[in-house]
């Protein structure tokens, strides 16, 4: 045992194991990425190659290559040194009593890989019709490969039999779900059908799906969810196009797999299809690690149109952008594209709007607000949820106020990002001012003339701008040396990432907004102080001094623009 794992570990490399799961960016001598393991936005997950270890300061999960593997793919750490060492050609000695170890998911992992090849075989051998019904459908053989599509026989016990001869075990085969029994024995859950291989992000076949060649019912068959496969978590054509999702931090999500695949022949290697009509809290989230931006491209139809919307809010939930992309009633994206041609859909995408600017055009003010209130309250991350209370509340013309005292937050079953989720709530305004201070360095100045550190209550960030402040001298701003040498590395991380946003909010609104907040707060605790003195025997002029400090403090309010009979 302890042979396979340092075989393994000497001879892989961390970054290109975990590079295989995450979009990982180089970030000094380290690799960053958003923490796989928790519900975050702005990476916390750090792998270092010197020290061939990866960590989290979120959640504070550590390790190396194998353990990563483990806690990825819910395997244990035999399952993970193995697979590792299959996929990186190291030769190892599996003993017997290993063998017997093999988890029931290895083994219909191993189906799954054996059937897709008999499959693949299938269609090149002996599958002149399936190749003529792709052929039909404008599928080429490039994507035939790439995609590595198969065919069934026409036959009950094709499979069962070429299982059988690799001396699968019954009960593990019918786990697996592709074969089934009857009291007349066993049988193929497809037969002459063209069979898509479901991947998994990993590279792992985990499921297929297969499609009648003719009007049969029903038009496709999916296989059921196993020890390994669950549909709401994996995504069609994902694995192969993962790369340029990240690259181009966009991804076009469709429905069906020839809609996927039609895509792609059409050169949009950033697509992958959600199969079903709803995409799943998981999927969003397994996306989110690889792009911001959703182009929702489902059929032109009452139901696409629902289920787009559905998938809309569920990527603001978690923060991303969702584009409403719509097709014409009756076609789909494969239809579509053989008919209209690739310039008609890039002009599709270019001019669909966000959900927002959607919901602005094709409703009345009333039931737009209560769709965004449902979106706001969904909205995950609080700092997000803040900004997008503001955003509609520009976009809406509705007081902001109003809006945000009539946001439920929904309870999420996502693990959240419990780090300085607790600032986040006391100190929103004071974060979006750091964010800010850290996009330009034309406004990190007006700032720091602007305030002192003295305003800031919550700690963490009165430190960080006193660092900020200090910096800000300096010729050039170097954020991430900055952060480096901070006293809250981790935060002053995070307001990085968020410094993106901190470029689109407008500087002298939140400063007007810190302001005003600290004003009201100052009169309510003069108030308090009214009241207190007002129970006890004090001498007036010190009355009266707390009530000529209200005064100017109601004063400033009034040259801050703040509505009067708010006071
Ligand atoms: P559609 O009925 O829109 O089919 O289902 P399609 O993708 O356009 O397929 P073609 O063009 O007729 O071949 C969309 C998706 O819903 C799932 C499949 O994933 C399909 O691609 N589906 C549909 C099933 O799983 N079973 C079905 O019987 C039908
Ligand atoms: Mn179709």
């Amino acid at each position: 045992m302890n042979d396979i794992y340092s075989k393994v570990l000497d001879r892989v490399d961390i970054v290109d194991v975990v590079s295989k799961y995450l979009p990982l960016k180089k970030n000094g001598s380290n690799y960053k990425a958003c923490c796989p393991f928790h519900q975050e936005n702005t990476p916390s997950f750090v792998v270092s190659q010197t020290k061939q270890i990866f960590k989290c300061f979120g959640c504070g999960v550590a390790g190396n290559a194998v353990s990563f593997v483990k806690e990825y793919e819910k395997i244990s750490y035999y399952e993970a040194a193995l697979k590792l060492a299959q996929q990186y050609g190291i030769k190892v000695n599996v003993d017997k009593f290993s063998r017997q170890k093999e988890s029931k998911t290895s083994l219909i992992l191993q189906i799954y890989s054996l059937a897709k090849d008999f499959y693949r075989e299938n269609l090149s051998l002996h599958g002149k019709m399936a190749v003529e019904y792709l052929k039909s459908r404008s599928i080429s053989e490039n994507t035939i490969k790439t995609f590595e599509l198969g065919f069934s026989l026409n036959s009950q016990t094709a499979l069962y039999n070429y299982l059988r001869k690799n001396n699968v075990n019954k009960d593990i085969l019918l786990e697996s779900g592709i074969v089934k029994s009857n009291n007349k024995g066993y049988y193929d859950l497809f037969s002459n059908r063209v069979v898509f291989p479901i991947v998994s992000s990993t590279g792992v076949t985990v499921a297929f799906g297969a499609r009648a060649m003719d009007n049969a019912m029903p038009k496709y068959i999916n296989s059921p969810t196993t020890a390994v496969y669950q549909k709401s978590k994996e995504l069609y054509g994902f694995y192969i196009t993962k790369h340029e999702i990240a690259k181009l931090d966009k991804v076009i999500i469709c429905e069906g797999y020839l809609d996927f695949l039609r895509l792609y022949e059409n050169g949009y290697h950033n697509a992958v299809a959600s199969l079903g009509t709803s995409l799943t809290d998981e999927q969003v989230s397994l996306l989110r690690r690889y792009c911001k931006n959703f182009y929702i491209l489902y059929d032109g139809d009452d139901a696409g149109l629902k289920a787009t919307l559905r998938a809309a809010s569920k990527v603001l939930s978690q923060s991303g952008e969702a584009k409403i992309v719509r097709l014409p009633t009756g076609e789909d994206p494969d239809s579509f594209l053989l008919k209209k041609g690739k310039e008609s859909l890039d002009g599709l995408l270019e001019n669909s709007p966000t959900y927002l600017q959607y919901l602005k055009d094709s409703l009345e003010l009333s039931e737009a607000m209560e769709v965004l209130l449902e979106v706001a309250g969904s909205i995950i991350n609080q700092l997000d949820r803040f900004v997008f209370i503001k955003k509609v509340s520009e976009m809406f013309g509705v007081e902001e106020s109003v809006f945000s005292s009539q946001v439920k937050t929904k309870k999420v079953y996502f693990e959240k990002d419990n780090n300085a989720s607790k600032n986040q709530l006391e100190g929103l305004e004071e974060r979006l001012l750091l964010m800010v201070c850290m996009s330009e360095k034309s406004k990190l100045q007006a700032m720091v003339s602007a305030l002192s550190s003295t305003d800031f209550l919550v700690s963490e960030y009165r430190n960080i701008f006193e660092e900020l402040v200090t910096a800000s001298a300096d010729e050039t701003l170097n954020l991430n040396a900055l952060a480096c040498q901070s006293k809250f590395p981790q935060i002053f991380n995070e307001l990085i990432v968020e410094s993106e946003q901190g470029k689109s909010v407008d500087f002298e609104q939140v400063l007007n907004g810190f302001r005003i907040k600290k004003e009201v707060n100052a009169i309510k605790d003069l108030d308090e102080k009214l009241v207190s003195h007002l129970n006890s025997e004090t001498d007036n002029s010190l009355m009266q001094e707390i009530l000529t400090q209200k005064k100017n403090a109601k004063q400033r309010l009034v040259d801050l623009g703040y509505n009067k009979t708010k006071i």
